[in-house]
């Protein structure tokens, strides 16, 4: 396993507080007007490290830089809501390939979600040339249940399950790989959102998900690590249909108390 440290420079530190005031885990106190770290362990969150004005605390072992905030970063609301509102499901794509470009920053999306107990364990597997192979194993495998299914459950009696069943034709689809299945989940709402900022349209595709996780061949196939399981599975590509309103929805239920 990896080993990740907390450092202070204490020649940097001014003795602040802010970073004791932001740890989780009560690791961090001001002792004789300086960062002092009490246990070599903690969850290793940075946020101790994000909010120190001096920069005088860091973390080793993450591959990667952090980010200075040069502006406030805050969404217009109705924006936003309204981004949630009209967002649809995909199911009719266009050929139109993705730059990678478009795909790197949907990843970042990805490895920038927080995740439970900062355990950062959600990993990626983007399909585009092996896309229609490892497809070709799911419909078989739903192919073979179907009767069963078909026995138990009367929605499966309508489903065809077609030679693109799971990503209809869509120019990529990413697997996304996690320890901690909501960790995975929370990472793929994100990764839509900025999919659909770059004129994407998103699927989630819950049967792919299904399919993987029970069939070892697909899970092979993908090189899915042990301890980790299929979170999500994101299909990917630019809508060839447009919606022109918000669809149904239940009335909210709430209740204050
Ligand atoms: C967790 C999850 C799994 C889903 N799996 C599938 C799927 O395997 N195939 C599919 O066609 N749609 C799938 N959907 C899409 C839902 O059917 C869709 O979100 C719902 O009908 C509402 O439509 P909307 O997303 O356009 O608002 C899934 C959605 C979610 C949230």
């Amino acid at each position: 396993m990896k080993k990740y440290q907390v450092k202070v420079n204490t020649d940097k530190c001014a003795g602040c507080g802010l970073c004791s005031r932001v740890c989780v885990s009560h690791n961090l106190i001001i002792s004789q007007g300086k960062a002092k770290i009490i246990m070599d362990k903690c969850i290793m969150c940075g946020q101790c490290s994000a909010v120190c004005p001096q920069k005088a605390i860091s973390i080793n072992g993450y591959g990667s830089g952090q980010i200075e905030k040069t502006d406030e970063v805050r969404l217009n609301p109705l924006d936003l809501l309204n981004a949630i509102r009209f967002r649809r499901s995909i199911r009719n794509f266009k050929k139109t390939e993705i730059p990678k470009e478009v795909i790197e920053q949907i990843l970042e999306a990805g490895r920038f979600t927080h995740t439970a107990k900062n355990m950062q364990d959600v990993s990626y597997v983007v399909l585009i040339e092996k896309r229609d192979a490892v497809e070709k194993m799911a419909v078989k495998l739903f192919q073979s249940v179907k009767p069963i299914a078909n026995l138990f459950i009367p929605m499966a009696r309508n489903l065809k399950i077609t030679d693109h069943f799971f990503f209809f034709n869509a120019p990529a689809v990413i697997v996304i790989l996690a320890k901690d299945k909501t960790n995975g989940i929370l990472a793929a709402q994100n990764m839509e959102f900025v999919a659909e900022a770059n004129g994407l349209g998103v699927l989630y595709s819950g049967f792919f998900t299904v399919a993987a996780n029970i069939s070892h061949k697909i899970r092979t196939a993908i090189c899915v690590p042990k301890g980790k399981k299929v979170a999500m599975t994101l299909v990917l590509g630019y809508p060839s249909v447009k919606y022109l309103r918000s669809t149904p929805h239940k009335e909210l239920e709430v209740r204050y108390m």
